[in-house]
């Protein structure tokens, strides 16, 4: 598949197939494409825990539950429980070493980076490190590595659901994290039991809404050239709802037991 349709089928997948194990292999697909996700620093926070229903110790299990719509907790068959570790953010230091050593930076001879990093920008990175562990850009960096994952997931035939949780203590205790560590989401996966369509591509805000040229007040403009190339590319998909959503959801509440309304 190319990005442009992994992006147009990746939407949140509720119903999986309880039954079909994801394979490990698959999951660390997932974790390779958010381990090399860009981070400011190169400081690297994002840090996960793949639960396998068919071998995580009960507890552990036991302790994931959600704030809205959980129970595809229970039907998915792996569940990651991503977190952010703050203690990457003292090791700083080290990654700015690494990232001027290959010449990531890009500016002067390897002597002279070397020299700006040590008297310059490791001890203004330095003087921020405290501040720069609290809610800020390492989430906003984990959220590119669980992005990456979750269309590798796609790629891979897999089902994805984010998560937010107001358990992230139990879930840390169960799971034995580091105490440092602050649980971000959890992220249910599995093989669909829906059509990949899912009852269509899900609404979202008007384009102009949302994006601007060089002022707030002028709408970015929309090519329509541009949106019908990624129509044909399968980025933009119909949208929903689609005519049978309310039977696919009907048959597939019945073939998983799942109980209405239930949305807290
Ligand atoms: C960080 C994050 C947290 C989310 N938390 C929940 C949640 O707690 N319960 C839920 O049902 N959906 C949750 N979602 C799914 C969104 O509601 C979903 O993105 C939305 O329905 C848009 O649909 P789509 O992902 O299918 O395009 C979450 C999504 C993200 C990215």
């Amino acid at each position: 598949m190319e990005l442009r349709e992994v992006i147009g089928r990746r939407r949140s997948i509720r119903f999986v197939r309880p039954y079909k194990m994801v394979e490990p292999e698959k999951i660390q697909m997932m974790f390779e494409a958010a381990r090399i996700a860009s981070h400011w620093g190169n400081v690297q926070s994002l840090r996960a825990v793949a639960v396998f229903k068919d071998s995580a110790p009960k507890e552990v299990t036991d302790s994931l539950g959600a704030m809205v719509v959980g129970w595809q907790i229970q039907v998915a068959p792996v569940v990651i429980v991503w977190y952010v570790d703050g203690a990457a953010v003292d090791d700083q230091s080290n990654r700015l070493r690494e990232l001027t050593e290959v010449g990531a930076l890009g500016f002067g001879g390897i002597e002279l980076r070397k020299k700006a990093l040590e008297e310059q920008l490791i001890p203004f990175f330095s003087s921020l490190l405290e501040g720069m562990k609290a809610p800020g850009l390492n989430e906003l960096d984990c959220g590119q590595g669980i992005a990456q994952a979750t269309l590798m997931a796609y790629e891979q035939g897999l089902g994805t659901c984010c998560l937010g949780t107001p358990h992230g203590d139990k879930i840390k205790d169960a799971m034995k994290l580091p105490e440092q560590a602050r649980v971000l989401l959890l992220q249910t996966v599995g093989y669909p039991a829906e059509h990949w369509e899912a009852g269509g591509q899900r609404p979202r805000q008007p384009f102009g809404d949302l994006f601007k040229m060089n002022t707030f007040d002028n709408p970015f403009p929309r090519d329509e050239g541009v949106v019908a190339e990624l129509t044909a590319d399968g980025m933009f998909t119909t949208p929903a709802p689609l005519p049978d959503r309310e039977a696919e959801l009907d048959f597939l509440q019945g073939a998983l037991g799942i109980e209405p309304p239930g949305l807290l």
